[in-house]
């Protein structure tokens, strides 16, 4: 049954190594979304349209978007392929790229193919003032105002209109704000993002400081606010140990789209000390467990993971990857 379908959407690409100090080289980023996308990964995360000063591990990006177009990763199933785009500078450097391929992406809504994937951009506003403005430089209100036109633009886009994610940061802990994040600010900015047109929310407990109890009180206070399990995503980062167990609880609730980075790379470069995504291998191996149905093959994640952190010289995050690999 479909209740027992999970969606995981790898964010390694991005979220993995947007904070790694050295240049990481395009094929290494180009091989990594090959290998994720022979895995039954069906939405990955490969690149971030932010200003190369803020973030230069990004710089890249329109590479590689240029690159899945004209070459789509030979995968079994289709795949969505999602960029980070903060303001319209960043959706036009994409756009710059989608309007020299006009013919090799579906449109938001369609149903991708092998050869056509689809295409989505995500937007990611923050719970907390202190957030925003590290990580966007501006308060809550102008970011949002920003995202209504990025949203406007890429759901107005011509030929094909673009799928829009929509993140909320810092929901369950601020780096700079504490564990005091209030529930109804994260619901109340998470309409707005809704209403403007967004196609999802990927709540983001970007410090890994949420806790069970907490995560429940948060996604009790959002179906509260109207906001539909099904335009969801949870993003755990594991930085406290506590990713699954929160999971566990999403997932209780009726949640079926979860965030993950293989090898557990990752963290992100305005929040100190955050570390990476809950592993993916970690989250496919949680799920099947419980006898639910992500579509992904865990021995083949398990491989990229020990393959990529390998390459870029990290430690293996993912328990279950180093226990799979008997290290
Ligand atoms: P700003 O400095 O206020 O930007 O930064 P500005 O509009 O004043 O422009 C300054 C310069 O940047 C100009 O260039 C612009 O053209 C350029 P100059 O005239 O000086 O040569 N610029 C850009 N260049 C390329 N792409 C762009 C772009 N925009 C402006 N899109 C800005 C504002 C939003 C750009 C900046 O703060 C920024 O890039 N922030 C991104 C930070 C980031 O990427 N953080 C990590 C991702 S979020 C995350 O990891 C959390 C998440 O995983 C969820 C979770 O875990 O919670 C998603
Ligand atoms: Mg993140």
């Amino acid at each position: 049954s479909s209740d027992y379908r999970v969606k995981l959407v790898e964010v390694g690409p991005r979220d993995g190594l947007q904070n790694e100090k050295r240049a990481i080289p395009l094929a290494t980023k180009l091989e990594l979304i090959e290998r994720l996308a022979k895995t039954g990964l069906t939405t990955i995360e490969a690149g971030s349209f932010v200003s190369p000063k803020w973030v230069p591990q990004m710089d890249n990006s329109s590479e590689i978007l240029q690159h899945l177009l004209q070459h789509p990763p030979a995968a079994p199933n289709p795949l969505t392929f999602s960029f980070l785009a903060p303001n319209l500078k960043g959706l036009n450097n994409a756009f710059t790229i989608l309007s020299q391929h006009p013919t090799a992406f579906t449109s938001a809504g369609a149903t991708p193919t092998k050869e056509k994937p689809a295409l989505e951009i995500a937007v990611f506003a923050s719970a907390t003032e202190s957030f925003s403005q590290r990580n966007l430089n501006c308060d809550i209100a102008t970011s949002l105002t920003r995202f209504r036109e990025v949203i406007q633009a890429a759901k107005d886009a011509q030929p094909h209109a673009l799928r829009v994610r929509a993140y909320v940061s810092v929901v369950l802990g601020c780096p700079f704000e504490g564990y005091d994040v209030d529930p109804h600010r994260v619901a109340h900015v998470a309409t707005e993002l809704l209403e403007m047109g967004a196609d999802e929310i990927a709540l983001g407990d970007t410090t890994g400081m949420g806790t069970a109890p907490r995560t429940k009180e948060l996604l009790n206070c959002l179906a509260k606010a109207g906001v539909r399990n099904e335009d969801v995503a949870m993003h755990f980062h594991d930085t406290y140990g506590q990713a699954l167990v929160n999971t566990a609880v999403a997932l209780e609730h009726g949640i079926r789209t979860f965030d993950c980075s293989v090898g557990g790379l990752g963290g992100c470069p305005y929040s100190p000390g955050a570390t990476g995504n809950v592993a993916t291998e970690d989250v496919v191996y949680f799920m099947e467990t419980l006898g639910m149905d992500t579509g992904v093959n865990l021995d083949g994640v398990v491989d990229v993971g020990d393959w990529i952190t390998r390459e870029i010289g990290k430690e293996n995050a993912s328990t279950v990857g180093k226990a799979v690999l008997g290290a």
